[in-house]
């Protein structure tokens, strides 16, 4: 699904075509916004995002009765362990996502598993609002059959709102339509009445899935290896190339031996690190050390 916000901004279009703004941010409040980001999230906010950025924040601002970018800047460095830092890098995230996004990798995955030995553990790293994460269970609950209920999803993503709805799991029947009917039947539940329209995901599949908050840019991460397979999709395209070679080394020692590491479509490791070794269709393989 897409929460990308239109790149206009609250308001309104000014007749000529030129936007009105209630608020203003200057290019010093921009750059400042682009280096606390960068910081935060490692997310490298191109020049382009500048209209993104405002009305994303403005929201941010009125919130809090402030009129100024620079205030509400300097508030959010004033308190380093501010909830507001938790809700400025929810604003500047970008959560757009599908189940079975990228489909090739989920026979893929299937196959994978069905090869390997004990309990199956999947970490989907960027699991943005659940589609990709219960897209996983899905196919592991279809390849492992009776061996499903020791296999764990282990869903992170850094925008506790979207980990909020991935955890209700509720979506718009849209979003499913171009599940299988067999899919559809086994995994969800349409909604009546009042939920008309909407589509839940059965506690099956639920209690699978582990969901927490997870920065990949932070110096410790809250989650226990190994893993069969590890998906980081179009989160790395957001990253410089340093910051995407950390997290890759830090990722190798979290997958079993032959572990695979799927990325997204546009997202190409071959030169970026020595840990892993193309398998073919942006799926890796770890190296043996
Ligand atoms: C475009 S979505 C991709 C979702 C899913 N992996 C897919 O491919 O459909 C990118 C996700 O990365 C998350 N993200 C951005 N920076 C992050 C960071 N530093 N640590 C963890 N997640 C991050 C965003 O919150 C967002 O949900």
């Amino acid at each position: 699904m897409t929460q990308e916000l239109p790149s206009s901004g609250p308001g309104s279009w000014a007749g000529g075509g030129q936007f009105e703004r209630d608020l203003e941010l200057t290019d010093a409040d921009f750059a400042r916004i682009r280096q606390l980001i960068y910081q935060r999230a490692g997310i490298v906010l191109a020049e382009h995002k500048r209209e993104m950025v405002y009305s994303r924040l403005a929201k941010r601002l009125r919130h809090h009765g402030l009129t100024r970018f620079a205030d509400y800047l300097a508030r959010l460095e004033r308190q380093p362990d501010a909830r507001e830092w938790e809700a400025f890098t929810n604003a500047l995230t970008t959560n757009l996502t599908a189940f079975f996004r990228e489909a090739h990798h989920f026979p893929l995955l299937a196959t994978h598993v069905r090869e390997r030995r004990g309990p199956v553990r999947v970490w989907s790293s960027a699991a943005s609002t659940g589609e990709e994460p219960y897209s996983i269970a899905m196919t592991l609950a279809e390849a492992l059959g009776s061996r499903a209920g020791d296999a764990e999803v282990v869903a992170t993503d850094i925008d506790t709102e979207a980990l909020e709805k991935a955890r209700a799991g509720v979506y718009a029947m849209e979003q499913i339509h171009k599940l299988d009917e067999a899919r559809v039947k086994r995994f969800f539940q349409r909604g009546r009445g009042a939920h008309e329209g909407l589509a839940r995901v059965r506690q099956e599949l639920k209690d699978m899935v582990d969901f927490q908050p997870l920065n990949l840019l932070a110096p410790s991460w809250s989650i226990q290896g190994p893993f069969d397979a590890i998906f980081c999709r179009n989160v790395m395209i957001y990253f410089d190339k340093q910051t995407q070679a950390r997290i890759l080394e830090r990722f190798a020692p979290l997958l079993k031996p032959d572990g695979l590491l799927f990325a997204g479509h546009s997202e190409n490791f071959s030169y970026t690190t020595e840990a892993f070794r193309l398998r073919g269709q942006t799926v890796y393989v770890r190296k043996a050390r």
